[in-house]
């Protein structure tokens, strides 16, 4: 029998609104438990706009209420009811009568949902137009979210927040080992799916349509990997020489590490990160890809606990960090990020950036990374290492002379909001 796809998705952003689970476990959960293709694609749909339109949808839902649903899981289906008729192309009747049905048999709740979708429908014109004079619904961002992005971007600020509620591309990286960039190109082309090379990425393929990874030609034998292309641009900073040491800090789930060995195979590439569960990823990525690096569960901040002394010559620091840039991607970040988990961030950056440089070879290069749009995790963060690290020199980008590092701000060229330093080791005693 088919299941009530309303209900699943209230039941998803429960695990989200009140379990603090991610987005992407929960949902990873539910999709497990439907069979129906057409059904996983609508509850994911839904799940994701849910969140993309979180706060616009609670103002709306705010407005159609005397007192709060203290009933997280009506709470969540009364928030589904109002996605479909605000942003989905779905029948208005059938929207509203199978939200009213998932409520079974809570029949307060058949009443209430009822009640306040019908109003909204009548009411819809005035509703948006409130909802478009409150900031928080109009950008759909949490109000301390809106103040730190307009506090470090000021007029570009909204820009940014409209590129984070929109879904983004789905990027390719080319396997250089397996394939070019063209030939693959070629095999997306045959099997009509639609696709373009990035311009300003050498392994990045835009699909125009997202679609399974199962279909993509070769991906089980590791041609090509998903990752935006934003995150492409690591590997090339490093700008890679056969023989060199590498050392990847903060890898997993590897899919940097993975580029740095597709773009140079000959080098020695040591893979680092605190967490044992996401390393069991690492190991299935690259093993996917057939390529291999030497994995050690370790803390960045620690390296005397896991670092055998012999020092790298590129190191890539692709920081724990806010991921306030790849809130397109994980839109559920606005609902489970607070502005306290921020604030010791900045501070875990810099010893992890200070201890990689102690294990990095007099001429050696440093990339510094986040997907961050934060200041303080970026610019000032390297600004500061600068100030304070006299044998560091920072290598400029030509896009960006006059500020430390380059930032991508969200949606930008189609990219996630990314950052990149580069940091050199100079000899300080000539
Ligand atoms: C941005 S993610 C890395 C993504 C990865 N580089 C990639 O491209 O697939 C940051 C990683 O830092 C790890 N991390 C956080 N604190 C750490 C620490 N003190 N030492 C080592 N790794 C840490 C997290 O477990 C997480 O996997």
């Amino acid at each position: 029998m088919s299941k009530n796809t309303r209900l699943v998705a209230a039941q998803t952003l429960v695990r989200v609104l009140d379990g603090g689970q991610s987005l992407t476990s929960a949902l990873e959960h539910t999709l497990s438990t439907l069979e129906n293709p057409q059904e996983k694609a609508f509850v994911q749909a839904v799940c994701y706009g849910v969140c993309r339109y979180y706060h616009r949808l609670q103002f709306l839902l705010f407005q159609l209420l005397d007192k709060p649903i203290k009933d997280v899981e009506i709470y969540a289906l009364a928030l589904v009811g109002l996605y479909q008729l605000a942003f989905m192309r779905v029948k208005t009747h059938a929207a509203v009568s199978e939200t009213v049905d998932a409520t079974r048999k809570k029949s307060w709740a058949k009443n209430l949902i009822n009640a306040l979708l019908r109003r909204y429908l009548r009411e819809q014109e005035q509703l948006e137009t409130l909802a478009n004079s409150n900031p928080v619904a109009l950008y759909s961002h949490p109000k301390w979210l809106i103040s730190r992005i307009e506090n470090d971007w000021g007029e570009n600020a909204p820009h940014i927040f409209q590129a984070a509620n929109e879904p983004p591309p789905m990027v390719l990286r080319v396997n250089a080992l397996q394939t070019t960039r063209e030939k693959y190109l070629q095999q997306l082309a045959e099997l009509e799916i639609e696709a373009q090379a990035v311009e300003t990425c050498p392994s990045a393929i835009r699909l125009l349509k997202p679609v399974g990874v199962t279909t993509l030609p070769n991906f089980d034998t590791g041609m090509v990997s998903v990752q935006d292309t934003a995150a492409q641009f690591a590997a090339g900073l490093l700008e890679l020489n056969a023989g060199q040491r590498v050392l990847d800090l903060c890898a997993a789930p590897a899919g940097k590490t993975a580029h740095i060995l597709e773009s140079q195979p000959d080098v020695e590439c040591v893979a680092v990160d605190i967490d044992a569960t996401r390393m069991v990823r690492v190991e299935t990525n690259l093993k996917r890809l057939n390529l291999s690096a030497q994995l050690i569960v370790g803390d960045a901040t620690q390296p005397e606990s896991w670092w055998d002394g012999k020092q790298f010559d590129r190191i890539l620091v692709d920081a724990p960090c806010s991921a306030l840039g790849v809130i397109r991607r994980h839109p559920d970040i606005k609902l489970l990020r607070r502005a306290d988990d921020l604030t010791a961030l900045p501070a875990l950056q810099a010893q992890i950036l200070n201890a990689a440089w102690s294990m990095l070879k007099e001429g050696g290069l440093l990339v510094y990374a986040t997907c961050s749009i934060l200041k303080a995790e970026n610019e000032d963060q390297i600004a500061e290492f600068l100030a304070t690290t006299p044998n560091a020199q920072e290598i400029p980008f030509e896009k960006n002379p006059a500020k430390h590092g380059w930032q991508i701000l969200t949606g930008e060229n189609g990219c996630d909001g990314f950052y990149y330093a580069r940091l050199q080791k100079i000899s300080i005693s000539a």
